[in-house]
């Protein structure tokens, strides 16, 4: 199972004085998502960027400025307590002036200080311009950090605010977001991989207004996704309509129909290593797609006929080459024998069997039952725990699946 390095719940954002300052609030909402607590220290300069309230209001807390201003009621010296408080300390933006003063251990305001107090680990994001970030200067004293054990975040090449092309913007918010959680996981199993899954039900069209469709949420296919970006893989995730939001770090694709998650799918197959078909992609759909809206008739019925819609995975199963193909079979009965069935009929190298009939499993919970099966029939039976659980499950067995096809390799 997944463990986190060190227990990280605290992490303490500086901001400096440069542009890319408006893109801290988005960080701060990002990493409140995730569940981190957030305080932030404001430099001086970086109040002309950002308004405190701004950041107070979305990290929940209060914001720092002040060496000197210490707080009355319990006279604790922020820079120290602050210190104490943080278990991972991100400066984002990191201006050149800062990475300069951090390089040679000044400690003339907060933030500085607050660096120089704290053991752990600090990670800057920088963010400057062009001309700037060539610089000599700059480029001695960041390597100068990352000598020290300093993390830094690559810049991006782009339009930057001054105008100028090239090196220099600072990394996206959830790039930063992303970094952290992959930092924070001992496990980066799926490190160079990419990994294509598909989540939630199609929508077919009868007419206009109205489709045809199942109760899936796409719950299990973004906590696999989420745990997949955790162990550090490259994910695109392929999702049907769904009321759960971006995954940040993932590249999000959504659809509707059966048809375009085919065609998306197959935009992206030949490129992954590993394919999770965790959709309800609907077995069939109206024969006939009615333009407008159906009236009401003087009929007391109308006859829908619906025809067989396309088999995603099947098809991807006949395409396959080296990736690795996962199932979902969602079943009211003969569980085993019909997911077994499946996994052979398609070409997959696992199927994940779950009984949807059950209470706490299937579509909507947040738990599931499931039965992990191979290609050999071999299973695990896996006892009721959340999807997020299931995921780190499926991840661990396809870990012994890459050191196989590894060991595999060395013999050949
Ligand atoms: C409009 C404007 C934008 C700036 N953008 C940046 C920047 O992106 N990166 C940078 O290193 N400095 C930038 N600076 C310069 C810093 O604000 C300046 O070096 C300041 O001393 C940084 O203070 P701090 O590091 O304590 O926040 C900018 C200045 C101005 C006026």
């Amino acid at each position: 199972m997944e463990q986190r390095k060190k227990k990280i719940e605290n992490i303490l954002i500086g901001i400096t004085g440069g542009i890319a300052a408006y893109k801290s609030p988005e960080l701060i909402r990002l990493l409140r998502k995730e569940k981190f607590n957030v305080k932030v220290i404001l430099t001086k300069n970086a109040e002309h960027f950002v308004a405190p309230l701004t950041l107070a209001v979305l990290s929940e807390n209060k914001v720092y400025t002040d060496l000197f201003s210490q707080n009355k009621e319990d006279e604790e010296i922020s820079h120290i307590s602050l210190a104490h408080w943080a278990d991972l300390i991100l400066v984002a933006p990191a201006t050149a002036n800062i990475i300069a003063k951090v390089a040679h251990g000044l400690a003339d305001d907060l933030l500085t200080a607050t660096i120089l107090a704290f053991p752990g680990e600090i990670i800057l994001a920088p963010a400057m311009n062009t001309v700037m970030f060539n610089n000599p200067i700059y480029q001695e004293n960041s390597k100068r950090l990352i000598r020290m054990g300093f993390q830094i975040i690559d810049t991006e090449q782009g339009l930057l605010a001054c105008g100028d092309y090239g090196d220099g913007r600072m990394a996206s918010p959830e790039t930063i977001c992303t970094y952290i959680i992959q930092r924070l996981h001992h496990n980066q199993s799926l490190k160079d991989k990419k990994i294509l899954i598909t989540a939630s039900a199609t929508r077919e069209p009868i007419d206009q207004i109205r489709f045809i469709s199942n109760y899936s949420t796409g719950k299990m296919g973004f906590a696999l996704a989420e745990v997949a970006r955790n162990r550090g893989g490259s994910v695109t995730l392929i999702t049907g309509p769904t009321y759960l939001k971006d995954i940040s770090g993932v590249k999000m694709i959504r659809v509707n129909t059966a048809q375009e998650m085919r065609e998306q799918v197959l935009k992206y197959f030949n490129h992954s290593d590993i394919f999770i078909s965790a959709a309800a992609v609907s077995d069939f759909k109206p024969a006939q797609h009615f333009p407008g809206k159906i009236k009401k008739t003087s009929q007391q019925s109308i006859q829908l006929v619906l025809e067989k819609n396309i088999d995603i995975l099947e098809e991807v199963g006949m395409k396959k080459n080296n990736q690795i193909l996962i199932g979902f079979a969602a079943e009211v009965n003969s569980l085993e024998e019909n997911a077994l069935l499946k996994l052979k009929s398609k070409n997959l190298d696992y199927i994940i069997a779950n009984d949807v009939s059950q209470k706490d499993s299937g579509f909507g919970a947040d738990t599931n039952k499931v039965v992990i099966i191979d290609r050999t029939g071999n299973k695990l039976d896996l006892p009721l725990m959340t999807k997020h659980a299931v995921s780190e499950h499926i991840f661990d067995h396809l870990q012994k699946s890459f050191r196989k096809h590894h060991d595999r390799d060395m013999i050949e």
